[in-house]
């Protein structure tokens, strides 16, 4: 195997979800698995998180829900997003649950539905602020009255997605879950009753119990990581990713060398230089340049220069006992040291879901029981 790999520990996993169950009070819990489970792995991940009981997976469009039912799930899938009429039978002929936002598209899934002799499970969008997709919030009652009118059609969930929800004690956040309440209350009034009402994803649940209706939509807490940085230190999540490499290649290296494409760092006195086999080419971006750091015998080394393709260079110090074949931590804990997800995103200049989300396919995902 590769001596680069990611290591995801399910057992963190579990405990995540066990802890956002826990602070839902007793609701449903959508597991989020959508780009590969955030990049640990979708079919791992899924497998674990139904063991630990998720009422439901979200996925992001229809191949990964296809891809799911090829490997045998057969919990409810809802695919979060868009979906054009063209893809309507796949979701019948598979039980995937659909995100419907127009009205328009309600009518043509009843038609495909009838045709098929099924019954079609959507999901109501609402836009109550996030102006991504959904049906805006002040047509609720209208469409809600309609889409009781349809017989094909069996509505099992209304939602909403929250805009700002990282964000503690937020008046839009408030302003979007009442304005969700007033949908909920619209559909009440034209005497329906779906089974699930939904607008909170990991923020929302952390930051404000008003959003937890009966079901939650949960990414970002069960890989570990803090959706609202304020309290990341009381959560108590446990990081799923870490990723891990080899020093290959170690030597000294005079005052005032160049290192790496562009010869953007010169050494300041003479010093050992380990390189690490990982690149932009495995989603350790380049981005991090002169900015990240890595561990090495649970010391803190800086990355120096460019960071190449497949490769990138270490300034360990010339006294360091840094050997070829000592483990390296990208991210992830050595000895008594850690380097969170959270630090590289901010060191990047981006959020912990695009780093997860850069891991490339070509590094091995190593599962921990
Ligand atoms: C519609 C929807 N719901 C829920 C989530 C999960 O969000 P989080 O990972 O912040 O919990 C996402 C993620 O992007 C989403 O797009």
């Amino acid at each position: 195997m590769r001596i680069t790999f990611a290591e995801i520990d399910l057992n963190a996993l579990r405990q995540n979800f066990q802890l956002a169950k826990k602070a839902t009070n007793g609701k449903g819990v959508i597991s989020i698995v959508k780009a590969n489970a955030y990049g640990h792995g979708i079919i791992q991940v899924s497998k674990t998180l139904v063991e630990e009981g998720t009422n439901y997976l979200g996925v992001g469009f229809l191949e990964e829900g296809l891809l799911l039912r090829r490997r045998g799930f057969t919990i409810p899938i809802l695919v979060l997003g868009g979906v054009l009429f063209s893809q309507v039978r796949q979701f019948l002929k598979n039980d995937l649950e659909i995100t419907i936002s127009s009205l328009g598209l309600a009518y043509s899934v009843n038609r495909q539905a009838e045709k098929f002799g099924s019954k079609a499970k959507i999901h109501l969008k609402f836009d109550t602020g996030m102006n991504r997709i959904g049906i805006n919030h002040t047509k609720a009652k209208f469409v809600i009255s309609k889409i009781k009118t349809l017989k094909n059609i069996e509505l099992v969930g209304i939602y909403s997605h929250l805009a700002v929800s990282e964000e503690v004690d937020s008046d839009y956040t408030k302003l979007q879950v009442e304005r969700f309440e007033q949908i909920k209350k619209d559909a009440e009034e034209v005497g329906v009753e779906p089974n699930f009402y939904h607008i909170a994803n990991s923020g929302g649940l952390v930051n404000n119990q008003n959003s937890v209706f009966n079901l939650v939509r949960t990414g970002l807490m069960l890989y570990g990581i803090s959706p609202v940085q304020e309290k990341s230190e009381t959560l108590d999540l446990k990081p799923v990713m870490a990723f891990k490499s080899k020093v290959v290649f170690l030597k000294e290296v005079d005052e005032g060398e160049g290192i790496s494409y562009g010869l953007t760092f010169h050494t300041k006195q003479k010093t050992k230089i380990a390189t690490i086999p990982v690149g932009y080419g495995d989603g350790y971006t380049r981005l991090l340049s002169n900015k990240s750091e890595v561990l090495i015998r649970g010391k803190r080394f800086p990355v120096v220069g460019t960071i190449c393709m497949d490769q990138f260079m270490v300034d360990v110090g010339l006294d360091s006992e840094v050997q070829i074949g000592d483990e390296v931590v990208l991210y992830g804990k050595q000895g008594d040291e850690e380097i969170s997800i959270q630090e590289i995103a901010d060191l990047a200049g981006t959020i912990p879901y695009e780093i997860t989300c850069w891991l490339a396919r070509r590094v091995p995902r190593v599962y921990k029981k």
